[in-house]
């Protein structure tokens, strides 16, 4: 049986190698891809969402544009490690297709109704759409949300907080609370799971899309060159895809998670109560170690199976 899946994002290199992973997956029914301002604007995030769909003849895929900005803070953008086109290194056309004529929310209501409720969202950006979605549609509730965002101890925004949480983190603070059946894919186990440049290569021989994915990680791998000293990639975005169809590569553990909203130095942080102190209940599922090598195999060759 296949999942079906929604996939709210904010391409971004590691989102658009989700996207082409979800794309080569049979496990998965994509039902639709949704975007929110994180990575670059909504408006770059959207167009480059098609144009990697266009990149490999899916532009029947819907697309809807959601939240341009966080639901509190400012919009600050990751143009840090994605670029001005949030997407820089290799050239892709611009898009052909439009978005739909809808808000994303809506849209991601719509989806999740006609299923019944039997959808996995998987968002890969701040979680404004999300969190929008919970408040304006309680009724159109997601059977599991899996996040790429926080981390038990680390950041990579500040030294407390990872990006996704970080840019909006009362939309997160929300989800985590909502009592749906949420996963959190975090930085404990996406840096865990790196693509290496041998991993790059086998892309890059494969034809036009490895190249593509090769030519991303060229680009995205200089940032974690400089910043972690090692040229060897997470690509979150794509671990949190695959957890939505294959348990067993993420050990999750059933804990307490709560975002600082409050603090500006620790803004964004995911306080997770691994060894429950809080005497708070459990509300997130949150990833504590991964078979990085398998994941990476299997992006890897699923990449390759698209060419
Ligand atoms: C997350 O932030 C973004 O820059 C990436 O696309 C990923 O979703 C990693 O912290
Ligand atoms: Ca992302």
């Amino acid at each position: 049986m296949t999942v079906p899946v929604l996939l709210d994002c904010d391409p971004g290199h590691d989102d658009a190698i989700a996207i082409l992973l979800a794309l080569a997956s049979p496990e998965i029914e994509l039902l639709g891809v949704t975007t929110v301002a994180g990575n670059q604007t909504l408006a770059k995030v959207t167009a480059n969402a098609i144009r990697v769909l266009e990149l490999v003849g899916r532009g029947d895929v819907p697309v809807a544009a959601g939240a341009d900005r966080p639901l509190v803070r400012e919009q600050l953008v990751a143009d840090f490690v994605h670029g001005d086109t949030g997407l820089d290194g290799p050239a892709l056309p611009p898009p052909r297709g439009a978005p739909l004529e809808r808000h994303a929310v809506d849209v991601l209501a719509e989806r999740i109704r006609e299923r019944d409720g039997r959808v996995v969202l998987v968002a890969t950006g701040p979680l404004t759409n999300v969190a929008l979605l919970l408040a304006l549609h309680p009724v159109a509730r997601p059977e599991r949300i899996v996040v790429m965002g926080g981390a038990v101890a680390e950041g990579n925004v500040t030294p407390a907080a990872e990006f996704n949480v970080w840019a909006d983190p009362e939309a997160a603070q929300r989800v985590f609370a909502s009592g749906v059946d949420v996963t959190m894919i975090g930085l404990d186990v996406t840096h865990r799971a790196l693509m290496r440049r041998d991993h790059a290569e086998r892309m890059r021989a494969a034809g036009r899309v490895g190249r593509f994915v090769a030519e991303l990680w060229d680009f995205f791998s200089r940032f974690h060159l400089e910043t972690y000293g090692s040229e060897d990639s997470p690509v979150h975005d794509a671990l949190a895809l695959v957890h939505a169809f294959r348990a067993g590569l993420v050990e999750t553990r059933f804990v307490n998670v709560e975002v600082d909203c409050e603090s500006s130095l620790c803004r964004g942080r995911t306080v997770v109560d691994v060894w429950r102190r809080s005497g708070r209940e459990p509300n997130v599922h949150v990833g504590l170690a991964v078979d990085g090598e398998a994941f990476v195999e299997l992006l890897v060759e699923r990449i390759r199976s698209l060419g």
